[in-house]
């Protein structure tokens, strides 16, 4: 077994780049997320939490956590719940014709988020969205602070945005379950009846101790988990589409197609995805001597995925892998969004959720097809005429290493609808 509680000085770094390499590193049973084995107390601010839990207990979290994530549930969101939050959120908050996407982006990922995670907050108001979307910035940075450049603050900050995530949030939300759980066991009421999210199913099955879940931090840490891996991403993917669209030299006729066609805006959104994957390199902890892809990887060893060489793998992408192109075809078993997903025993389980479906060659679809929530966002603001803002530079994020972040996306509109 590995020694170090936090493993800061490495036996080696070894780094895959090539797609292939990077796929069978990601499902080697010998490498884990878990460089900080200490507890929350004594300053692990992701102790338990399913990013970087390992083995058994990694797989009794997924195994309860993916059912949140059936096509009926994505199909039900994709098709009733969200058009109507995003138009609504898009009247109200499009009222100039110059405006900030990136924040744009993360109110309406974050509805969603918070709803799938299970938290109590009142749709019509767009502080307390706010104050949700500064929780998630927060997590979102507590979730890189591998790459951070400043760790200690991000762990003081992390900290506080918890205390405050609890209290607000998923407090309320929490007594509401509990009483509802303890409904179910009184016989009063049906399992089916409760409400389909994370918090529910945590408190249903916390008893199982393969979950470790009997500190309450670690529920609250969990429940934050989902809110954040569903909201910052997708908020990312909607800007850098815009952004890959903006740099093409027919990107008027590129909008129109996103505008016309959601399937196109979804192949639009994966092509994103490959090119700019929200975490360009993964990172992974050899608890145990292993090979991968021939290549000896002792204990204690840093494992560097760099994702987004991986995703421009000539072998696999053909030998336009470096251009935007929606229109590509990829072999058969090859995700359009290559391994920005990633894959194995921590694969996205939002994967659908922000970009869809898998697309098959044929670009032939059914019914029963989930384009994404990305994919919509960005079709969104194509139909209301989304413009580079010639006068004002996008800013990007540097707080980490991760390249495809954003701070401000300042765009123009040539429609503004009035509510
Ligand atoms: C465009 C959108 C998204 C992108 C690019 C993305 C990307 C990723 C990646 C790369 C990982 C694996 C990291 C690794 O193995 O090192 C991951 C894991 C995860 N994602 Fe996403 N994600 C997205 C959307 C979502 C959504 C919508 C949710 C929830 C509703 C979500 C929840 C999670 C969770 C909980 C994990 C940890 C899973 C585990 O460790 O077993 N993500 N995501």
């Amino acid at each position: 077994m590995s020694g170090a509680a936090l493993l800061t000085t490495y036996a080696a770094t070894v780094t895959f780049d090539r797609y292939e390499d990077i796929r069978a590193a990601l499902f080697d049973p010998n490498l884990s997320r878990t460089f900080d084995k200490r507890s929350y107390h004594e300053g692990n601010i992701r102790d338990g939490i399913v990013s970087i839990a390992h083995g058994a207990t990694h797989r009794a979290r997924r195994r309860i956590e993916n059912t949140q994530f059936r096509a009926d549930v994505l199909r039900l969101y994709e098709r009733e719940l969200f058009p109507k939050v995003m138009n609504d959120l898009l009247d109200t908050l499009i009222t100039s014709d110059r405006v900030d996407l990136f924040p744009i982006g993360e109110l309406l990922s974050v509805v969603l988020a918070a709803r799938r995670a299970g938290i109590e907050y009142d749709p019509s108001s767009l502080d307390q969205l706010r104050t949700l979307v500064r929780h998630v910035d927060a997590f979102s940075q507590g979730s890189a602070i591998l790459d951070a450049k400043d760790p200690e603050a991000v762990r003081a900050l992390v900290r506080e945005a918890y205390a405050g995530f609890e209290r607000e949030f998923v407090r309320p939300a929490w007594d509401r379950r509990a009483t509802l759980i303890e409904s179910i066991r009184k016989g009063d009421l049906a399992e089916q009846d409760l409400p389909q999210d994370i918090l529910t199913i945590l408190l249903l099955h916390r008893a199982d101790a393969n979950l470790e879940l009997s500190d309450d931090g670690r529920v609250v840490r969990e429940v934050a988990t989902y809110l954040q891996g569903g909201t910052h991403t997708s908020a990312q993917t909607l800007v850098n589409a815009l952004d890959l669209i903006f740099a093409q030299s027919d990107a008027q006729r590129l909008l129109a197609r996103v505008a016309a066609d959601t399937l196109f805006a979804q192949r639009v959104v994966q092509e994103t995805l490959r090119l700019r994957p929200t975490t360009p390199k993964a990172k992974r902890r050899a608890e145990a001597d292993t090979e991968v892809a021939g290549r000896r990887i002792p204990e204690d060893a840093l494992v560097v995925l760099d994702l987004a060489k991986g995703n421009r793998d000539r072998d696999v992408f053909g030998p336009t892998a470096d251009e935007f192109d929606p229109d590509r075809a990829v072999g058969a078993n090859v995700p359009r969004w290559g391994l920005s997903f990633g894959a194995g025993a921590h694969q996205c389980p939002g994967r659908a959720v922000g970009g869809g479906f898998p697309i098959p060659a044929s670009f032939d679809v059914d019914d029963d097809h989930v384009h994404g929530l990305v994919a919509l966002e960005v079709q969104a603001v194509a139909r209301r005429g989304v413009r580079p803002d010639p006068e004002r530079a996008p800013e990007r994020d540097l707080r980490t290493e991760r390249f495809t972040r954003w701070l401000h996306y300042p765009v123009r509109f040539e429609r503004i609808h009035r509510p």
